[in-house]
């Protein structure tokens, strides 16, 4: 999907699952946990990107909400965002992001939406913050298992979104 010569974006495949894994639950503090099992569901929303040697070095994924009382009003959440520390500012975090923009524009979304610890990332890709209002459908069917926050208007995750016409 995308080249800059040492890292290759493209979307991912029923082996790469055990790698996304993997990745995912080397950040913990910053990602909600998934099984291996719900990584192989998904698999066709994920892209990851890849070493010179092949290696897994990032992923990322999305999901679809539709918006309560306005089904086809639906947001794309971005998930699952993550690049190996060694390998961090060389524009392979924004290479997964635009990547998947490319992917859910055909969608029409509403906007792309995103909670995050790394306002300044998506700040850089054109994101802006929202009130945590705005993804209720989110804070009901995700934040409200979390087991690291009890509350998701106090937890320090920043609701970020991209708004139509910028996607
Ligand atoms: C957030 C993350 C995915 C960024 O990946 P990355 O490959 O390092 O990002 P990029 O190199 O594409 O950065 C693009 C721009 O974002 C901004 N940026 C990235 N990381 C930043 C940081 N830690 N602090 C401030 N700005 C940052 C910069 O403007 C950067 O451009 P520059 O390097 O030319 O200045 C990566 O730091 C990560 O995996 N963090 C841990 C997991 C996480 O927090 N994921 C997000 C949860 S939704």
């Amino acid at each position: 999907m995308a080249m800059d010569g040492e890292f290759h974006v493209r979307k991912a495949r029923l082996a790469d699952a055990e790698g996304i894994y993997a990745l995912i639950r080397e950040h913990t503090m910053e990602l909600v946990p998934r099984s291996l099992g719900n990584v192989v569901e998904n698999i066709d929303r994920f892209l990851v990107a890849e070493g010179p040697d092949g290696s897994l070095v990032g992923c990322i994924a999305y999901q679809i909400w539709p918006e309560i009382g306005d089904p086809l009003k639906a947001t794309v959440e971005l998930q699952s965002v993550a690049v190996r520390a060694s390998v961090r500012r060389k524009g392979i975090g924004r290479q997964l992001v635009q990547g998947t923009i490319s992917r859910v524009r055909v969608l029409a979304p509403a906007d792309v939406t995103v909670l995050t610890l790394a306002p300044e990332f998506f700040a850089s890709l054109g994101f802006r913050e929202i009130p945590k209002t705005r993804i209720m459908h989110k804070l009901y069917t995700g934040c409200i298992n979390c087991t690291k926050h009890t509350d998701p208007f106090t937890c320090p995750e920043k609701a970020m979104a991209l708004e139509v016409g910028r996607i």
